[in-house]
């Protein structure tokens, strides 16, 4: 997927075991259709090759201030004039105290100083590095002069050790830089969404489910995040990774995504009920396996489950909910009187044959102005036009409050 089509990014690379992982995230944002001009320290050079950054990135690496290659001798100004973003992955302690400073004692620094673009940086350090009181104080001051920090994660530490101060992963530097280039209609709020199918147990080895990869949830967690929201997931099960970023709550049945619904609900702004949730369960649900005794099938008794999304809509202080119908057919029609009957403010309807299973999907919209088709895309782009569609009402529904 080329979501950083055209983009240009200058990798920085300071002193760290961590400069390891830069080689797979200039992989990584190649190909999401980035242009890499990649950046060394000295000390970089120590843990990764120029020529290693080169072969990956396809450009010529720069470490040297003085290099010749660049004609005018200002590789501090040509390489950042025309990038979206520098970012500086691994970011040592070191680093971060020159940026702090404004030192320009070398290529890297000196480019950074002289930028005419946004900076974002990801620290990888010690544990104790990390925590020491320098470069906490460094931490709070590179925020307060409009640099975004990534991570750092936490966990097992080259030097054997384990805390905080890992660089965050290739993916989830690609995930942040995405979130950067998106704009923040939803800053601040908070966004709960279900997703996914739930399974129903027949016995303990027998369930009944429906027919949902959670993609489209998933994707819209994923673009509510990237447009500044705070994100709970609540999702039956698939074999989707947890978007980086959401914080995600695993359930199996519509009673459990109901109770998680529910002791989530309080001070959400938004609900976006994803979720294919099973109509029915088994009543008379059996402890053991059934066995396939002669020719008789079990006879199964079905019962009702809550309906969520109606649950939460009919709460007195509810958050602005929207729902989704895949019909198979008569999906005007059907998608109006499910509105409608479930009180809520925006459905997002499709046809079911057009999204299961598909990368590609369309949807419309349909509110109390009427229907309004959104063109063929991929779910990812589907997505984050239905969270601007749905910014748009909420803010304006929150304002006319
Ligand atoms: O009633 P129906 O299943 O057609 O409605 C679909 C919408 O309602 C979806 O947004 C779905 O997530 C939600 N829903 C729910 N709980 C149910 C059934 C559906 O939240 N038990």
């Amino acid at each position: 997927m080329l979501d950083l089509h055209e983009k240009r990014i200058v990798l920085g690379l300071s002193g760290g075991i961590a400069c390891y992982k830069s080689a797979d995230l200039v992989r990584r944002l190649i190909e999401r259709g980035a242009q890499v001009d990649v950046v060394m320290t000295e000390a970089a050079t120590r843990f990764i090759t120029p020529v290693t950054m080169q072969a990956l990135s396809g450009r010529p690496v720069f470490v040297d201030a003085w290099d010749s290659r660049v004609h005018n001798n200002m590789a501090h100004i040509q390489l950042s004039r025309g990038a979206d973003a520098i970012v500086i992955a691994p970011a040592s302690a070191d680093f971060m105290a020159k940026l702090v400073q404004g030192r320009a004692d070398d290529l890297l620094s000196t480019l950074c100083l002289a930028r005419a673009c946004p900076l974002l940086v990801a620290p990888a350090m010690n544990r104790e590095m990390w925590l020491a009181a320098p470069t906490q104080r460094n931490v709070q001051q590179l925020v307060l002069d409009g640099i975004e920090i990534l991570g750092p994660g936490t966990g097992e530490q080259a030097c054997g050790e384990t805390g905080d101060g890992r660089m965050l992963e290739p993916l989830q530097i690609v995930a942040e830089l995405k979130r950067f280039f998106q704009p923040k209609y939803l800053s601040g709020v908070q966004v709960l969404l279900t997703a996914g199918p739930t399974v129903e147990p027949i016995d303990p080895v027998r369930v009944l489910s429906n027919r949902s990869s959670g993609k489209t949830g998933y994707a819209l967690a994923q673009a509510a995040w990237e447009a500044g929201a705070e994100v709970t997931l609540i999702s039956g099960p698939t074999a989707l990774a947890c978007p980086y970023g959401v914080t995600r709550i695993q359930v199996e049945t519509a009673q459990q995504m109901l109770d998680a619904v529910m002791q989530c609900v309080t001070g959400q702004d938004i609900f976006i009920a994803v979720a294919a949730v099973a109509d029915w369960r088994i009543k008379n649900i059996s402890t053991n396996k059934i066995k396939k005794d002669g020719s008789s099938a079990p006879m199964l008794e079905f019962e009702a489950n809550p309906d969520i999304l109606a649950t939460v809509a009919s709460q007195h202080t509810r958050p602005w909910c929207v729902g989704f119908a895949a019909e198979t057919e008569n999906l005007a029609e059907y998608a109006h009187a499910k509105r409608l009957r479930k009180g809520i403010p925006m459905l997002i309807g499709n046809l079911a044959q057009h999204v299961m299973d598909a990368e590609h999907t369309t949807v419309s919209i349909f509110d109390d102005q009427g229907e309004h088709a959104l063109p063929l895309g991929s779910k990812q782009d589907i997505a984050r036009q239905l969270i601007t569609a749905i910014s748009e009402r909420f803010n304006q529904s929150h304002h006319s409050r």
